[in-house]
């Protein structure tokens, strides 16, 4: 395609499929919560802000935005130890919370944010994801999802390489050619 970085290999997901698929994120989310009150959106900084902003433009009922910042040592390893780098500003007890991700590919960030919050007593917790990647079943509910995508590495929407890439309105797939050199 004409003037597509030469780091990308192809555009999986374009921008207006992504836009359509946040629309109805949101209106699903506004449907289950219309009796809720306010709702507590926990976004996972850094990849999830440019997809919470969407989201939370498009959502019809009333929320609080606040973000979270977790770093993991070793992602390649099984431990995926994760450790927080920013908490919420306020506790969440009694609230209900949706965490918000750009991205789930193993899963370990997710799972640690939904155990770790969990234990903070919300009224109830949910998980929503723009996209997932196939990989094994995962050991916690992923509530709300825009897409599946195929085990390959993409940027844009948010997701980077090596900070590169996060401000692409659409996701596309890296050549391999640029994290293998
Ligand atoms: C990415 C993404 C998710 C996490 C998913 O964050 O934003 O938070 O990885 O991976 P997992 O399912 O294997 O745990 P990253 O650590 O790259 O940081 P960033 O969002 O600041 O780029």
């Amino acid at each position: 395609m004409n003037g597509l970085h030469p780091d990308l290999a192809r555009i999986l997901v374009p921008e207006e499929t992504i836009q359509a698929h946040v629309k109805v994120l949101a209106h699903q989310i506004s449907l289950d919560y219309a009796d809720k009150g306010t709702i507590y959106l926990v976004g996972v900084l850094r990849g999830a802000f440019i997809f919470l902003a969407d989201l939370v433009r498009y959502l019809t009922i009333p929320h609080v935005v606040d973000f979270m910042s977790v770093s993991s040592y070793g992602k390649s390893t099984e431990s995926g130890v994760v450790r927080i780098v920013l908490d919420l500003r306020e506790p969440i007890e009694g609230q209900h919370v949706i965490i918000v991700e750009d991205i789930v590919d193993s899963g370990k960030t997710l799972s640690y944010l939904y155990t770790m919050l969990k234990s903070r007593n919300p009224a109830s917790l949910r998980t929503c994801t723009l996209v997932q990647k196939p990989k094994r079943p995962l050991d916690v509910p992923v509530d709300y999802l825009g897409f599946k995508i195929p085990d390959v590495w993409v940027v844009g929407y948010g997701l980077d390489y090596a900070d590169k890439h996060r401000t692409l309105p659409y996701i596309a797939e890296l050549k391999p050619s640029v994290y293998t050199r």
